[in-house]
């Protein structure tokens, strides 16, 4: 089963978990490609963190482009970023490279931009490019003030995009949120998906650490039955 990977922000913590979540699976013997459809900010060299993190983590071969099909020099809203450059979002490439990945690999690990429904051209987002993968969702809360609307607004909006929440992690982005377990319990009662796992807050984040906390059998548990 591949996933879709997405956050209640920019900046939640999807890279990580998404690598976390590939080294998870990896560890059971399967084999694993990420995947960035979209990346806005590159290097001069047209190359992004999140991608070249994604792929150190993946265990199959697979070429850049296809990781990353689209690569948006300027750290900004990606139709934005795109329109600077001339080019409009195409969803049917992206989607192309998608099923290359799928049939290389046991799993294909998805890392959306921003949140669920950040604008990817004048038309489509992220949620009708996660509809079109028909992937379930990973859901990152990035454990901040305001992360309970984020979450529960996110949750809503992948309902109603018809797609299924797997699971959500709780990342805990700094070491002193006031009332974090209680933020943590009140998400456990209103998300309808299992916890998949409380990532905590490192000094020096490492998704091979980070793994360790998910609990990736959840997933599996949480398969609807076939109709
Ligand atoms: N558990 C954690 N402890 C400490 N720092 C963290 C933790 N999780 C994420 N971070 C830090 O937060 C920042 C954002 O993490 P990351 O790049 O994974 O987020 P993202 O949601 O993928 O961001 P983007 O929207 O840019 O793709 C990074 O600097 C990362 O090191
Ligand atoms: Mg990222």
């Amino acid at each position: 089963m591949s996933y879709f990977v997405t956050g209640t922000d920019t900046g939640v913590g999807k890279t990580l978990v998404s690598c976390a979540l590939m080294h998870a699976l990896a560890s059971q013997g399967l084999s694993v490609v990420g995947m960035k459809p979209v990346a806005a900010g590159c290097d001069d060299d047209n190359h992004n963190e999140d991608v070249e993190q994604l792929r150190a983590a993946g265990t199959v071969l697979a070429t850049y482009g296809q990781i990353n099909p689209y690569s948006l020099y300027h750290p900004i809203a990606p139709h934005i970023a795109a329109r600077h450059v001339g080019i409009r979002i195409d969803l049917s490439r992206i989607l192309t490279s998608f099923r290359e990945l799928l049939s290389q690999a046991d799993e294909v690990i998805v890392e959306g931009v921003g949140g669920f429904k950040v604008p990817l051209n004048d038309q489509q987002d992220t949620a009708e490019m996660a509809q079109q993968f028909e992937l379930p969702v990973i859901l990152v809360v990035g454990m901040r003030l305001g992360c309970l609307n984020h979450a529960l607004l996110t949750a809503d909006a992948i309902a109603a995009s018809g797609l299924r929440l797997a699971g959500w992690v709780a990342n805990i982005l700094t070491p002193d949120m006031p009332a974090l377990r209680e933020n943590i319990a009140t998400l456990e009662q209103r998300l309808q998906a299992p916890m998949l796992g409380v990532i905590e807050y490192q000094v020096t984040p490492d998704s091979h650490e980070m793994a360790k906390q998910l609990n990736i059998q959840l997933l599996k548990n949480n398969v609807p039955d076939e109709i």
